[in-house]
């Protein structure tokens, strides 16, 4: 016989459905405060029959107890956590980890935010490129490199004969830093933890790194000039350093080393530049 309330017989079907539905799924605050108040009252004792009053009342000798019927509620049974943990980032999927940084509010840029740029492409990309962070045009898109410099980069990967939906493109942070600044290093540590579960699902054969910010995250090093064109290693992925596309945008003449060192990755593909 199922004594329980009709009201635990709904939650748990509701808790059930929802299970069903993703064993992560989450369930709304109020619903379970609603669960834990209905729990604390189902706990509570019984209140003891009232005893019939006399008719003619006397004056009572000592003050009146309080009735039982009136006791605090006890402690609920079912004790609810007071912080709801996070799942580890190491079990989210692509799109689950998307969705956890579309709230994100572990840096301070999340309050300027118009949009979160999360990053794009095949999800099974052989070939990842990592910029510093959103512009005003990623912004307000919520796609990364989209703006001028995005134009550049979108022609380098057709250099390199690959569609920007075959590559996957991403950045050291998802929000725009004001006025382009380079992300703080709280801002940069907050995001990686995103980026670096990206390249765990995604496990691209070769990253690119433009510029100098991706160089010091992602491999730890300053020193864009002389790193660049050198293979370094990520996790057991070969890492390309290469020159930003906006720094190309203001030196030109920057093009002919940054092509070098791409096609170095195209060797690795066992592509080769044809005129
Ligand atoms: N610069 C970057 O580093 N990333 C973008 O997404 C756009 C510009």
């Amino acid at each position: 016989m199922n004594d329980s309330p009709p009201f635990f017989d709904a939650m748990m079907e509701c808790l059930k459905h929802e299970q069903a539905k993703s064993p992560r799924a989450s369930v709304a605050p109020e619903v379970l405060d609603q669960f834990y108040n209905e729990a604390a009252k189902a706990s509570a004792p019984p209140a003891p029959p009232q005893p019939a009053a006399p008719e003619i009342p006397s004056a009572p000798e000592k003050p009146i107890e309080k009735s039982p019927a009136f006791a605090p509620i006890p402690k609920p049974v079912f004790q609810r956590h007071q912080q709801i943990t996070p799942c580890p980032l190491n079990e989210l999927s692509l799109d689950e980890l998307r969705l956890m940084t579309l709230t994100c509010r572990n840096c301070e840029l999340h309050q300027r935010r118009n949009n979160v740029v999360f990053g794009e492409g095949n999800p099974q990309a052989k070939l990842m490129f990592i910029g510093e962070g959103p512009g005003m045009d990623e912004d307000e898109q919520g796609r990364p490199f989209v703006g001028a410099a995005g134009q550049l980069l979108t022609k380098m990967i057709n250099a390199m004969q690959f569609s920007r939906e075959e590559v996957y493109i991403a950045n050291i942070v998802k929000c725009r830093p004001p006025n382009n600044r380079v992300p703080l290093p709280d801002e940069a540590n907050a995001c990686l933890p995103y980026l670096e579960r990206q390249i765990e699902v995604i496990q691209p054969e070769v990253i690119v790194l433009l510029g100098a910010t991706p160089l010091q995250y992602i491999l730890g090093l300053t020193g864009i000039m002389r790193r660049r064109g050198q293979w370094g290693e990520y996790k057991g992925i070969k890492v390309m350093p290469a020159y930003h596309p906006a720094f190309l945008l203001r030196r030109p003449e920057a093009k002919r080393d940054v092509w070098s060192d791409l096609q170095e990755v195209m060797k690795l593909f066992g592509k080769t530049y044809r005129r």
